[in-house]
């Protein structure tokens, strides 16, 4: 068939199989809503800058507000061989208020710039949607964590015992990583603020524009600088691709956590039946899937990062067609996002705490060894060093007799250097609340992290 946009230059006509190998209307069909408020700026600012007359406006507006009405009561018949969604508007305006005036649209404007504001667009309301998901999240977890001051539970490094902790503490730390992917999301935010829109092809046009017009209208803060890097730019999706990646590190973390607590080796925690799903041979199976989904739908986020970064690398400006790559990855993202933050969040509100079986985690691993070794050196002075060398030679006697440190009577009768004080060290409330640093698992340094995140939230 022969392409109307561009059929002056051409005499020949298009492949079949290039209409399709070429076309991306599949993919960006989605950012219908984009374009269209984009196009509606457009208009706007070339009727204020007298490029399109007032009733010229008025007839675009009203083509565009159609379009819009069809597309999304699914009246708007797509067709591949436009080859995009801003074609496919495009001609459809035409067909609405003639080729007369709905050619006149794309007057001072290109697809490379076009297409860069949707997409733009999409990823910074995108970006919006993802924290807001997260700020449920936290204040998901602060409930658990308001909860749970005094569950005790074991904390491990190398996966093995390590020291007492409460699971308020424990899962506060997610809230932080949930609380700095938000600030990441803010910055990239930030940084995808500026709008491309007016660049045209990529030097600009001959028409007295408005650009800081157009850019206000669309809520970004200003236009960007220079036409070239604004056709060019694919860095607001990268950054969203990253700071997605990152959230997923979090949740993959979480939900590995979850999977292993939740395993009949820990039943530190029960993930509600609402969430867990059944074997098709094994009647006893409880499976945590959604767990499961998260963590490994980690490794298509990072693809779509790799991928994009790898489409954009040593690419010559301005725009290459390479660059129609671009959606299919942030749109997965984006939805793998929301959709995975939407059901944690849903899960974890759901979630039971076996505080028993973490409080019996703890008398094994000799958790409270740091803090005999803390003692002699606040009590007897003696360098950290060898505090550390006593009781390695107590615990080393425990397993000997087969018990825990946490099961000693009588420190004194393990080492000289312990007195009868000392004995209250063997106790796992005290030894979480022996901690002073700031951040620390005491209930006081807990109670103040979750004050840090509940102002975070009024303040964002
Ligand atoms: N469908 C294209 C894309 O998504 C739109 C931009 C086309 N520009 C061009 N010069 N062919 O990248």
């Amino acid at each position: 068939m022969k392409n109307e946009m561009w059929s002056g230059r051409f005499e020949g006509f298009s492949s079949k199989l290039l209409e399709e190998f070429n076309a991306s209307l599949n993919v960006d069909k989605d950012l219908f809503k984009e374009d269209i408020k984009g196009s509606l700026a457009h208009a706007q600012m070339l009727c204020e800058c007298e490029i399109l007359s007032k009733d010229e406006f008025k007839a675009i507006e009203k083509g565009l507000k159609e379009i819009q009405e069809e597309i999304e009561n699914k009246n708007f018949i797509f067709d591949i061989r436009d080859e995009d969604i801003h074609m496919a508007i495009e001609k459809r305006l035409s067909a609405l208020i003639g080729a007369e005036i709905g050619g006149k649209l794309h007057t001072a404007r290109s697809r490379n710039d076009q297409v860069a504001t949707d997409f733009k667009l999409f990823a910074k309301s995108s970006n919006l949607k993802i924290q807001s998901l997260l700020k449920e999240l936290i204040k998901t977890i602060l409930s658990l964590a308001k909860e749970h001051k005094t569950s005790i539970m074991p904390s491990f490094t190398h996966l093995q015992h390590a020291q007492v902790v409460s699971f308020s503490f424990y899962i506060l730390a997610y809230g932080f990583m949930f609380l700095r992917d938000i600030k990441r999301l803010k910055a990239s935010y930030d940084l995808a603020n500026y709008s491309p829109l007016g660049a045209c092809a990529l030097a600009g046009t001959s028409y007295k524009t408005n650009r800081k017009l157009s850019a206000t209208l669309l809520s970004f803060k200003e236009p960007m600088p220079n036409a070239m890097d604004a056709v060019s730019d694919r860095d607001f999706a990268l950054d969203l691709l990253y700071d997605i990646a990152v959230i997923f590190t979090h949740t993959s973390r979480l939900c590995e956590e979850l999977i292993l607590f939740s395993s009949s080796e820990f039943s530190f925690i029960s993930i509600s039946d609402s969430f867990s799903t059944g074997s098709s041979i094994m009647p006893q199976k409880k499976n945590p899937d959604v767990c499961e989904l998260i963590r490994g739908k980690t490794g298509r986020v990072y693809g779509n990062l790799i991928s994009l970064l790898t489409t954009m690398k040593a690419l010559p400006l301005a725009y290459n067609k390479d660059m129609q790559e671009d959606k299919e990855g942030l749109f997965d993202s984006v939805n793998t996002a929301l959709a995975s933050l939407e059901i944690l969040n849903a899960m974890l509100k759901e979630l039971k705490i076996n505080k028993e079986n973490m409080l019996k985690a703890c008398q094994k691993g000799h958790l409270l060894a740091t803090d005999l070794a803390d003692y002699l050196v606040r009590k007897k002075q003696l360098p950290f060093r060898q505090a550390h060398f006593i009781v390695g030679k107590i615990v080393a006697k425990a397993e000997k007799e087969g018990i825990d440190i946490c099961e000693i009577k009588n420190l004194k009768d393990y080492d000289e250097n312990f007195d009868e004080e000392a004995n209250s060290l063997l106790s796992f409330e005290n030894s979480l609340n022996l901690k002073q640093s700031e951040g620390s698992s005491s209930i006081k340094s807990v109670e103040k992290q979750i004050e840090l995140l509940e102002n975070f939230l009024k303040s964002s």
